[in-house]
């Protein structure tokens, strides 16, 4: 029952399987185990189980220039941490996931079945043997760490300017920089994927298209009221001409309002997020026809030491068989429990930027949700969207902050008939996935979808930094956020890949 590693004589000690002792086996067999530690023939190898599994659910975050600590991709690499895998792996703290079981089936799940776990933590008690045998084949990752799953480089990378400086400590606040677009035509993209430049710095990175509004250029400002002054801010252009022009006072009444300079999502930064594929044979539209800047929205974190960072966005260019557009439907807040309303946002160029960029992106940052009480462990917030045609389902997504608890997403069919298609429990700020159906779910014109999300403000929500407070609704930390989406093509576009 058992052997030597790295050669086949069969040992002779009485071995423990299964929490049994059994008796030697033949005691002439001894030959050759000086030197080499034994393990078990029952005990799971690294060659032949432990490896996929690792580059299955681990490799995406612990590979080299990515977000976790240590890398996963190899023997030496994957014993070292043996210890520490299986205590992260028995608690489900690693890897991160949290889609009920029960509900939908995710092409994006790193979850481990509870087969899974015990297979890996007899590995570890049994030495964390190699095993005989070649070594499974390691994923192919981009060197530099972007993370499309062909493990190409991007075909156009857009560094931002400069290198942001991070303070040693203290609350960073959310801003906005802004760059010019780097191309002016629409580009069709397969993935696209935003690159902190310094993982523990940076809380969150959401890039957009921009326009920029009349009497308005990138120049040097304030990052945010009293905030460093630094390039690539929007400041007032000072050889603006309002148009005299009475009829078009209403235009320039528009332009008054940034709110009306429409926009639209490039890609984003979050922890748990690489890149943004489209399933194959679709694509993304990036209309740079259509707009003239990104905006930046930055959210920076204190480490205790200073810090610099230089985001990027990564892009992978469609190919002609990619026909079918993927596009983005915000679930819109509809109800909330309370009475008051949120302060209207502060006046000024930064009030208006932010209810603008906010109302752009369609966050669902209605300014009249009633912020969530002191103390209140199940605010109810439900958002809903209307499906216009018949429409493929790809892929859900949440976002929320430190109050977040858990999330239930219902389609209701025209019949009335209803399918959850995700549940998300135990909801963490940390980790936001976008949970990407294995199978598409056709949504017949007349159909909703329907969100419904709890936030726990009381003092039995660890993570909360004041149960005694009112949480309003903003991308700070310390307040919250109801941003959900869905992922969907239509059923008109999407034609068999040959047909075209
Ligand atoms: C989505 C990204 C992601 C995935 C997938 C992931 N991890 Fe992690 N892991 C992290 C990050 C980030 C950390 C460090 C912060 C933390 O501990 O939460 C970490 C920490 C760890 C640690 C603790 C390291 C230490 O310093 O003590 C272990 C062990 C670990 N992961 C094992 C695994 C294993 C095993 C898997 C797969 C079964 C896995 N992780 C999957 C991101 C990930």
């Amino acid at each position: 029952m058992l052997r030597t590693i790295g050669a086949t004589a069969l040992t002779v000690t009485a071995v423990v399987v299964m929490g049994l002792t059994l008796p030697a086996a033949s005691p002439s067999a001894a030959v050759d185990t000086v030197d080499v530690p034994t393990y078990n023939v029952d005990t799971p190898t690294y060659n032949e189980h432990i490896g996929q599994l690792l580059f299955d659910n681990c490799a995406s975050c612990h590979r080299p220039n990515q977000i976790a600590p240590m890398s996963l991709l190899s023997y030496q690499d994957a014993r070292k941490w043996a210890r520490a895998i299986k205590a992260k792996v028995v608690a489900r703290e690693m890897p991160p996931w949290f889609a009920d079981p029960e509900f939908g089936e995710f092409s994006n799940d790193i979850s481990l079945s509870d087969e899974e776990i015990a297979t890996i933590v007899e590995w570890v008690d049994g030495g964390a043997p190699e095993g005989d045998g070649a070594a499974p084949q390691a994923p192919r990752f981009s060197e530099a760490g972007w993370s499309h799953p062909s493990g190409r480089e991007p075909d156009f990378i857009y560094e931002f300017p400069i290198e942001w400086q991070v303070d040693a400590d203290g609350e960073s606040p959310n801003f906005n920089l802004f760059t010019e677009l780097p191309f002016d035509e629409e580009i069709r993209v397969e993935a696209t994927e935003v690159r902190p430049g310094n993982y523990a710095a940076t809380h969150h990175i959401v890039t957009r298209l921009f326009n920029i509004p009349p009497g308005m250029m990138i120049g040097t400002g304030p990052a945010w009221p009293g905030g460093p002054v630094v390039d690539y801010v929007l400041v007032e252009d000072p050889d603006y001409v309002e148009p005299e022009d009475d009829e078009d006072s209403e235009d320039s009444e528009d332009a008054e309002d940034v709110g009306e300079a429409s926009s639209a999502g490039f890609g984003a930064y979050i922890p748990g997020v690489g890149a943004a594929v489209t399933p194959q044979g679709q694509m993304r539209s990036i209309r740079g026809d259509a707009f003239n800047a990104i905006v930046w929205n930055l959210h920076y974190q204190a480490t205790g030491q200073p810090e610099t960072a230089r985001p990027a966005i990564g892009v992978w260019f469609a190919t002609e068989e990619a026909t079918t557009v993927s596009r983005t439907l915000s679930l819109q807040e509809t109800t909330s429990e309370g009475e008051q309303l949120v302060a209207p946002p502060p006046a000024g160029i930064f009030g208006r930027l932010a209810a603008g960029l906010r109302a752009q992106a369609g966050q669902g940052l209605n300014p009249l949700l009633d912020p969530i009480p002191p103390n209140e462990g199940n605010w109810t917030v439900t958002g809903i969207g209307a499906i216009q045609n018949d429409s493929y389902i790809q892929s859900l997504f949440v976002h929320a902050h430190l109050r977040g608890k858990d999330f239930t997403f219902v389609l209701t069919y025209p019949d009335g008939r209803e399918e959850i298609l995700l549940r998300v429990e135990n909801y963490s700020f940390d980790w936001q996935f976008s949970y990407d159906l294995a199978e598409p779910i056709m949504a017949p014109a007349g159909s909703t979808v329907k969100v419904i999300s709890r936030y726990d403000n009381s003092r039995a929500n660890r993570r909360n930094p004041a149960p005694h407070r009112e949480v309003y609704w903003s991308e700070q930390s310390w307040d919250d956020m109801f941003l959900t989406n869905i992922t969907y093509t239509l059923v008109e576009e999407d034609r068999p890949i040959a047909q075209d």
